[in-house]
């Protein structure tokens, strides 16, 4: 933890008291909720949500989770991750949805879902290989409703799988649930890393540091980002932030590597399983609210 005396985290040489420092309570007094909101922006990117804004994220979020549910129930040994795919497109246009991946970042994401199976850390392309007994899967949601955005994800275990599988899925189910647990007005970005990494290191997993969490709700990936991994990023949550928290547990090494042809699929290293679930959740003045409450 930095003192008020230190140099401020952002690197800009000046005292954190004089810097980056959270206002005090007795501060914010003359402090519009307005002009909160410009600092945040300013210094750091990161949106503070209007309540109308909340609401679209709300409904986006709590869509996202129920198409992303009923993902999860289809998976099962001889389903293909391309059905999966095809079921995805209908339930968003069912729902007056889009799917985000969908044409997204360079070179353009191909499908509507991302399904990482086993060794796959995140962004796998459904295809059409049949899910095996053994397998464990994310599906991997991001639903754009009236213009705003929500983002979740879950693992499924096909049958019975090996302990190493069953491990990372319950380590990274745990690890977002730890984090999720300590969100609240004046906790630091830097709190949810620092949750993580010690509980996964403790079972004998590794934190994947080469993605990170998000802000999520007007954009896809908006600021900040949020590592999963020990850091020292001291900006407070505030009320109205909306973020995901999405840790990647690998049983092995935490090196992730891209795959060559398609620049999308990240795979772990050595080769070992890798587990991820991910929420969008909202700070609010109490504490925090999940925004994407699928049931595990
Ligand atoms: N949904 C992923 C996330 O949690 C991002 C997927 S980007 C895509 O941030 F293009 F692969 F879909
Ligand atoms: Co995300
Ligand atoms: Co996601």
């Amino acid at each position: 933890m930095i003192g008020r005396n230190d140099p401020c985290w952002c690197g800009s040489l000046k005292k954190w008291k004089k810097c980056h420092y959270p206002l005090e309570k007795n501060q914010s007094l003359d402090t519009s909720p307005q002009s909160l909101a410009e600092h945040y922006y300013n210094d750091f990117q990161i949106i503070l949500k209007t309540p109308e804004q909340i609401q679209g994220i709300r409904a986006a979020s709590h869509l996202a989770a129920h198409i992303l549910d009923t993902l999860c129930a289809h998976a099962k040994a001889g389903v293909t991750t391309q059905e999966l795919n095809e079921l995805a497109n209908k339930l968003h246009q069912e729902s007056g949805a889009i799917p985000a991946p969908l044409g997204y970042g360079s070179p353009p994401f191909p499908k509507s879902i991302c399904t990482s199976l086993n060794e796959v850390i995140c962004h796998g392309i459904p295809d059409d290989i049949p899910l095996h007994e053994g397998d464990i899967i994310n599906i991997d949601v991001t639903c754009i409703l009236n213009g705003y955005y929500g983002d979740c994800s879950r693992m499924v275990e096909i049958g019975e799988v090996s302990p190493e599988k069953h491990l990372v899925v319950d380590v990274a189910y745990e690890s977002l649930m730890r984090a999720c647990a300590i969100l609240k007005p004046g906790a630091l970005i830097s709190d949810i890393g620092n949750t993580i990494e010690p509980y996964a290191v403790s079972r004998g997993c590794s934190v994947v540091n080469q993605f990170v969490a998000h802000g999520v709700g007007v954009d896809f990936h908006e600021g900040p980002q949020i590592p999963h991994y020990k850091n020292s990023f001291h900006i407070p949550l505030v009320a109205g932030m909306t973020f995901t928290i999405e840790p990647m547990i690998n049983a092995g090494v935490r090196t992730a590597v891209i795959d060559r042809k398609d620049q999308w699929t990240a795979r772990t290293k050595d080769g070992k399983a890798s587990g991820q679930w991910e929420h969008t959740v909202l700070i609010t003045p109490e504490g925090y609210e999940i925004l994407t409450p699928w049931k595990r």
